[in-house]
């Protein structure tokens, strides 16, 4: 039985974070999107679980997020809920939820607070949302933002290559994150730019700047748990460390099934009634 890092046991809240920003500790955040895995991630002391629209790549089998909806993302996040004791929740609102206008973001934000039990939302962008965030945040619903690459516009990029390497899109995020900390997001979600501007941007800020792709000297981290357990081997962008080989595990756990079965050597004698 290993020892899991909790040192606050009670349950996380987006002013918990600031504090543990405020307080030099580090922010650890896995996803997930069912239950059982939200149960073991949250018992093995994440401060942070994201039901994240990467669901449709993981769970659905997607190229893009794109075709998340609004009914898979609360499916997902109502199973996360009844999983998780002690990590804050936080829910991605998926594209065309809040993109049109602001009415109809405040009300997707609101239909997924209502009927999944999550903690927070999570929107994509910067300044062409901030409004849209705003009226969220009114409505007294906590918001995390979500800047460099924002797999929404994938489109758009063309590419998931790093993001912000030139002058004017790093100035353009640096300013988005302003934005998003003077309106009153809980914490933003830097991924994949370069380690010295999310640097700058977390040193610039008081709420926590959360990377995936963008290196240490930042608040937390954030993964996708199917990545770093080694569940697809196909995967392997340099920011990635896996700290499992589930997929070895599993196909080998299936394989030695199916071999038991063909060979009647399951069930035996003390496993059947
Ligand atoms: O959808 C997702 O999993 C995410 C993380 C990669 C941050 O947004």
């Amino acid at each position: 039985m290993s020892t899991y890092i909790v040192d606050d046991p009670r349950k996380v809240t987006t002013h918990r974070l600031l504090e543990m920003k405020a307080q030099g500790k580090k922010i650890a955040m896995l996803t997930s999107y069912d239950y059982t895995m939200a149960r073991l991630v949250d018992q093995a002391g994440v401060d942070c679980i994201l039901i994240g629209d990467s669901a449709s790549n993981v769970m659905a089998g997607n190229v893009t997020t794109i075709p998340m909806t609004m009914d898979q993302m609360i499916y997902h996040a109502r199973s996360v809920v009844r999983g998780v004791k002690r990590a804050l929740v936080v829910c991605d609102m998926p594209f065309g939820s809040y993109q049109v206008n602001c009415t109809e973001g405040v009300k997707n934000a609101i239909r997924i607070m209502k009927e999944t039990g999550c903690d927070c939302l999570k929107l994509e962008g910067g300044v062409e949302i901030l409004d849209t965030v705003k009226r969220i945040l009114d409505a007294g619903i906590p918001v995390m933002g979500h800047l460099g690459l924002t797999p929404q516009s994938i489109n758009k990029f063309g590419t998931y290559s790093v993001r912000a390497r030139e002058q004017a899109e790093a100035d353009k995020l640096k300013e988005d994150a302003r934005l998003l900390e003077e309106v009153g997001c809980c914490a933003i979600v830097l991924e994949k730019i370069p380690a010295q501007l999310a640097s700058e941007v977390a040193s610039q800020t008081r709420i926590p700047m959360i990377g995936i792709g963008a290196g240490h000297d930042v608040d937390g981290q954030v993964l996708v748990v199917a990545d770093m357990l080694g569940m697809d081997q196909s995967f392997s962008p340099k920011f990635l460390r896996r700290y499992a080989d589930l997929s070895t595990i599993i196909q080998d756990a299936v394989g030695q099934y199916v071999a038991d079965v063909k060979s009647v050597s399951f069930p035996n004698d003390s496993e059947q009634y």
